[in-house]
């Protein structure tokens, strides 16, 4: 077991006073490249990140418990605008879908930065949806519970999310990004060697800290549907580069990123199968000018990282996740000079002081006990 979930297994013991019956963990991700496109009916290329959410969980009584915040929730049917809502979520979702869900107890604890973009929110749906699976023998495949996690999300903590997170944390493997087309639902690894390239997949946290329900992010949901209904189509996943001519204004921007970035995510998937790194980092860097002037969810902090990434050397960087906030990845050779000079541009533009995590392609949720 990994220390997370040895500490998460001894917080159930000590709380509800016997061992648990099952311990499951769930990583966060980050996003290669393939932004806001998930919900569209498009494509996403995450990877999981070594930082994880563990749960211990048995039968019975005792409500859910956080080793993080130390605090102990009951498993109300409710919304409280707390961490305690995601496993409400699940069970609610896991019961709508028509199975058989009992009460349990169950305690948490993560490494997973909260209101990064890291995915934390996927992460504890996840390992959540994987314990009560494993402990009440739900039969449900992964592509399964994630569709339930995301229901959770959408339905019961009200973030009208897509799919990319919680397919990530569950169908993620060491080694691989992760290629999903969200609207067929099928998806496929793509081995990311980055570091066999003399690369570092160096990520920085600009703690600009955003939380999805209060930012642009349900806003830019429905931007995109009133564009794809301008057009006449299901989605914007149907819509091409021709199609733009028929928009103006925001609708055009917000679509011109998603058809682009579609279109990205497909040659960066390309590249990757060729071991061709400068392709991949070209993309990321036309992805985060898309996102910075077309669907406008960048931040002062995201653009001077993904500029001082530039002057640096870097062959690729952007924003990752939901933007407004949050992390962005660079792709290059020399992380520890990209890491001062950004230190240096922050303290100089009186921002935050960021943290960086060179996070490699992890494995996905598991049961280990
Ligand atoms: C958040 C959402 C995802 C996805 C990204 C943006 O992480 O949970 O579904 O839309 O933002 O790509």
């Amino acid at each position: 077991m990994r220390e997370m979930e040895e500490k998460v297994a001894r917080a159930y013991a000590e709380r509800f006073g016997g061992p648990p019956e099952i311990v499951a963990s769930a990583p966060g991700r980050v996003n290669l490249i393939g932004e806001h496109t998930d919900y569209n009916g498009g494509f996403v290329l995450p990877y999981a990140i070594e930082r994880r959410v563990a749960v211990a969980a048995g039968r019975g009584e005792g409500g859910l418990f956080s080793t993080d915040f130390d605090e102990l929730r009951g498993l109300t049917t409710d919304r409280e605008g707390v961490w305690a809502d995601y496993p409400r979520g699940v069970l609610w979702a896991l019961r709508e879908a028509g199975h058989d869900v009992p009460g349990f107890r169950a305690a948490f604890a993560g490494d997973v930065p909260r209101g990064a973009a890291l995915s934390s929110s996927a992460a504890i749906e996840t390992a959540t949806a994987l314990a009560l699976d494993a402990l009440f023998g739900l039969g449900a495949s992964r592509k399964e519970l994630a569709v339930f996690c995301r229901r959770a999300e959408n339905e019961f903590v009200g973030v009208e999310s897509g799919i990319m997170d919680q397919y990530a944390s569950l169908l993620c493997t060491e080694g691989s990004a992760l290629f999903v087309d969200c609207r067929s639902l099928d998806a496929e690894e793509v081995p990311l060697d980055a570091r066999a390239a003399g690369l570092s997949l160096l990520v920085c946290d600009t703690r600009v800290e955003r939380g999805l329900g209060e930012t642009g992010y349900n806003e830019r949901r429905r931007q995109c549907a009133a564009a794809a209904s301008t057009l006449g189509v299901k989605e914007l996943r149907d819509a091409d580069e021709g199609d733009l001519e028929k928009l103006s204004g925001e609708e055009l921007r917000r679509a011109r990123h998603i058809i682009s970035e579609n279109g990205r995510v497909l040659r960066a998937v390309e590249a990757l199968r060729e071991g061709d790194f400068a392709g991949l980092g070209g993309l990321m860097y036309a992805s985060h000018a898309s996102l910075r002037d077309d669907f406008e969810i960048s931040t002062p902090e995201l653009d001077a990282f993904v500029e001082t990434a530039r002057e640096n050397g870097s062959w690729g960087a952007r924003l990752t996740g939901g933007g407004f906030g949050g992390c962005a990845i660079a792709l290059l050779p020399d992380p520890e000079t990209l890491k001062s000079s950004t230190r240096r541009k922050f303290e100089g533009e009186r921002f935050r002081e960021p943290a960086f995590y060179d996070f490699q392609p992890s494995p996905g949720a598991e049961v280990v006990g």
